[in-house]
């Protein structure tokens, strides 16, 4: 069913891999209770079509930001659009899930991270909504790239409900699709970088951009390359997805009714 604008909803949460619905009881059979906005951007020919749910009760909006059947990888999501349609839908806060490898040895499979810093390490994404084409300032104050009252939120959540996370950590974004080799991960790790993901940036940055606040929950789902003996294999990932997903989900639902 297709809804128009809540203004009530100032929330957003961003779904990566393995996060396609917002109620894992709704993967197989949507319900009335989802419904749907569908936003027209300048950035896409289809307009962006946003899930509204509750968690606990609260509305917020849902991107599963590679589709919900994840046709879209890293590089060719539209970022721009759809930071772009939450803007317009009235968002003002953004808490966004991310698939990350570990590169700091104390973050293991299965751990949650959340980022203070990141590096970007992406090329050819649209990256800027100032593309020089309209009169908004084009250079943000990126020192703190998330928003320390949502990353205080998630921290002080997770230790309410007792789940352990990391309250910091420097999110290394690389292009993929391809893992990285183990150099690579050697590079990253002389740079400070505590984890690795592909779908970090430009979000973050856009979301500064429009002046929307934007944290990030990221689950390890592997070690980063070459630092462990096993090769990293799409079967092991999902299968700590599924457990790590329902960690990430019990922290969101602490969250948003604080929001
Ligand atoms: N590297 C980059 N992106 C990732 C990884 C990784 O090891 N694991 C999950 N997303």
């Amino acid at each position: 069913m297709s809804v128009s604008l809540n203004p009530a909803i100032d929330l957003a949460i961003i779904g990566g891999s393995g996060f396609y619905h917002l109620n894992p009881h709704r993967a197989d059979k949507e319900t009335q209770q989802t419904t749907y906005l569908d936003i027209t951007t300048p950035f896409t020919n289809e307009p962006i079509r946003l899930c509204q749910e509750a968690v606990n009760t609260t509305n917020v909006y849902f991107i599963p930001r590679h589709g919900v059947e994840h046709t879209l990888p890293p590089h060719k999501i539209n970022y721009r659009a759809n930071l772009w349609a939450l803007k317009e839908a009235g968002v003002q806060k953004i808490i966004a899930v991310n698939a990350v490898g570990g590169i700091n040895p104390k973050m293991n499979p299965g751990s949650l991270v959340i980022p203070d810093q990141i590096i970007d390490y992406t090329w050819g994404r649209e990256h800027s909504f100032f593309d020089g084409l309209n009169s908004l300032h084009d250079h943000i104050d990126f020192t703190y790239p998330y928003d320390a009252q949502l990353r205080d939120l998630l921290i002080e959540e997770a230790k309410e409900i007792e789940l352990p996370v990391f309250g910091k950590g420097c999110f290394a974004c690389t292009q993929g699709p391809r893992l990285e080799t183990a150099a690579e991960i050697q590079k990253l790790k002389r740079d400070g970088c505590d984890i690795v993901g592909m779908t970090g940036m430009p979000e973050a940055a856009l979301a500064r951009e429009l002046n929307i606040a934007y944290a990030c929950i990221t689950l390890v789902v592997n070690p980063a390359a070459g630092l462990s003996k096993e090769t990293i294999t799409i079967d092991k990932i999902k299968k700590v997805l599924s457990e790590g997903l329902q960690d990430v989900r019990k922290l969101l639902g602490a969250c948003v009714v604080k929001l």
